[in-house]
């Protein structure tokens, strides 16, 4: 065969295996508003960057009639491209390819552009569209799941790994991106459960449509499983775009630097933001944005567990992971799931060298049975730990209150924070004036002609006396006092003057967190 017959050999057999599923099998893909496997590659990167492998991989299966089957690719993208202009390795199921479902060679062809990954220290993006493991390649899909899950593991805390689930993931396929650290979804179209409707309604008799049980909005809302939620793929294609302006490519490594901008003070002014009423609530994200380089502010899990805020900013030109009560949801409380999403947020910022400022204004740990009996003593002992173990720069400002554990678990001086700044309107106390008064007081309030005015006048007077920042002040438990109008100041400052700190752990395999 001449030089010229066999390149036209291999374009004839790419342009075959490039077609996926078929004709067919692409029109139902688009008729459900799903771009196709390689579409969506071609769109997240940047342009014309894309370098495919393993475009002629075959399954090894024999059974159930497989050995008579073809399947382009063995249902499943991999290559190397950029994201705005940084190497990422990347894969997609192909659903219209027996619906993406992951046999052995599949999973073979992931495993390594995963390995490839972390060779070359890359982030690992992975856009999930499968309907799990292979049913007729048995125990060796199963081989294939594990495979990935060791890996994801092993990559954890070493390069971002990104899931973006784009269909009906099902079974295996939920769990690599429950390992990974960020999970896009998008309305409509990604849906992720354990077992399907089919299976729940067969065991149990319980019926629910597939968008209820797991579709994006009840991952982004209520389970938490999703961290970033849009209504289209292109939508979520920016928003991963975006991402990586903010996060280092491995962990060796600081997220780029952009050129310092000021916060828009006309649209985030503190003093107009921040009440005079100290009960009155207000949105801590047009803090975050008062203080933050023009006024960005890139948040994650916005939908669930919205009493607290976390997210990426930057701050003279660096990216800094935020982490702050919000008052506008319950008060700003912890409970058991802002305890987990801000523990895993500031774990991940410790692992990327992304310095920690965390905002505080709570009254303390959510009471009741509810919460006790969902475990927040375990679920709350995770922000103490997180915090504790982060070795990045961590700068807390307490803006309110800040009551009893919660002063403690929101980076205080005691788990280590660098520099704790506190505005003259803080409150930092065992607990609020009203709880305190009707316990230390109780005698006095029972015995009074006029129990009423004698609690008020013990309210007064312990507010006067303890809910202020002066006396943990005096302890050097805070580093500053600031005026509202100084804070962008002073965390600059300290970010600036913090940039080689060291701290060493004690020597240990690893620690054994409340998981
Ligand atoms: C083999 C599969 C498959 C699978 C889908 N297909 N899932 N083939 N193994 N797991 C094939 C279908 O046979 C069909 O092939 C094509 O993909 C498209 O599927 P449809 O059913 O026509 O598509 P749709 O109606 O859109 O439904 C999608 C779906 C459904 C909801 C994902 O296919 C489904 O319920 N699949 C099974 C999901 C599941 O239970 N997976 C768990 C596997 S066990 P043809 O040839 O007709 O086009 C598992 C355990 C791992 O994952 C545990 C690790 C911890």
């Amino acid at each position: 065969m001449s030089l010229r017959s066999k390149t036209s050999d291999l374009r004839k057999r790419m342009s075959e295996a490039i077609k996926g599923g078929g004709d067919k099998a692409i029109e139902k893909q688009v008729s459900m508003g799903k771009m196709t496997a390689r579409e969506r590659i071609i769109e997240l990167l940047d342009s014309k960057s894309f370098f495919e492998y393993d475009l002629f991989v075959e399954h090894a299966a024999k059974d159930f009639d497989m050995d008579k089957k073809k399947l382009a690719g063995d249902g499943v993208i991999i290559g190397t491209g950029t994201i705005n202009g940084h190497p990422v390795c990347i894969y997609a199921q192909d659903f219209t390819v027996a619906g993406g479902s992951l046999g052995y060679m599949h999973a073979r062809k992931i495993t390594k552009i995963m390995d490839h990954a972390m060779k070359l220290k890359v982030p690992i993006i992975g856009i999930n569209d499968s309907g799990g493991a292979r049913i007729q390649e048995g125990v060796n899909s199963l081989a294939g799941y594990g495979e990935i899950f060791y890996r994801n593991t092993l990559a954890s805390g070493v390069i971002p790994q990104i899931s973006v689930i784009l269909g009906p993931c099902a079974g295996g396929a939920v769990y690599s991106p429950a390992l990974t650290d960020f999970v896009f979804m998008v309305d409509k179209i990604s849906k992720m459960f354990i077992t399907g409707p089919e299976v729940i309604k067969s065991v149990l008799g319980e019926e629910i449509s597939m968008e209820a049980l797991g579709g994006a909005r009840v991952h982004a809302e209520k389970t938490g499983n999703a961290h970033f939620y849009a209504e289209s793929e292109k939508e979520c294609f920016n928003q991963i775009k975006e991402l990586f302006t903010y996060v280092p490519w491995n962990n060796t490594k600081k997220a780029d630097s952009f050129p310092t901008k000021p916060p828009k003070t006309k649209s985030f002014k503190i003093s107009k933001i921040f009440p005079a009423d100290p009960t009155e609530p207000y949105d801590v994200r047009n803090i975050v944005r008062s203080i933050s380089d023009d006024s960005n502010f890139f948040e994650v899990q916005n939908l669930w567990a919205a009493n607290i805020v976390i997210g990426f900013t930057r701050l003279n030109g660096d990216t800094v992971g935020i982490v702050a009560n919000q008052p506008l949801v319950l008060a700003g409380v912890l409970d058991v799931d802002s305890s987990d999403k801000a523990a895993r947020f500031i774990r991940y910022c410790d692992a990327f060298n992304i310095p920690l400022l965390t905002l505080v204004d709570l009254p303390g740990y959510l009471p009741g049975i509810d919460q006790e009996h969902a475990g927040v003593i375990r679920h709350g002992a995770k922000l103490l730990y997180a915090y504790s173990e982060a070795t990045v720069p961590k700068i807390t400002l307490i803006m309110r209150k800040a009551y009893g554990g919660g002063y403690i678990a929101m980076c205080s001086n005691h788990l280590k924070a660098d520099f704790v700044f506190a505005w003259p309107t803080a409150e930092i106390a065992v607990m609020g004036p009203t709880g305190a008064a009707n316990i230390i007081f109780r005698k006095e309030i029972a015995q009074a002609d006029d129990p009423d005015a004698v609690r008020q006048q013990k309210i007064d007077e312990y507010k006067e006396k303890y809910a202020n920042p002066y006396i943990a002040a005096a302890y050097g438990y805070i580093d500053s006092v600031i005026e509202l109008n100084e804070t962008r100041k002073f965390i600059l400052h300290a970010l600036e003057i913090s940039q080689s700190k060291e701290v060493v752990l004690p020597a240990r395999k690893h620690g054994v967190p409340p998981f």
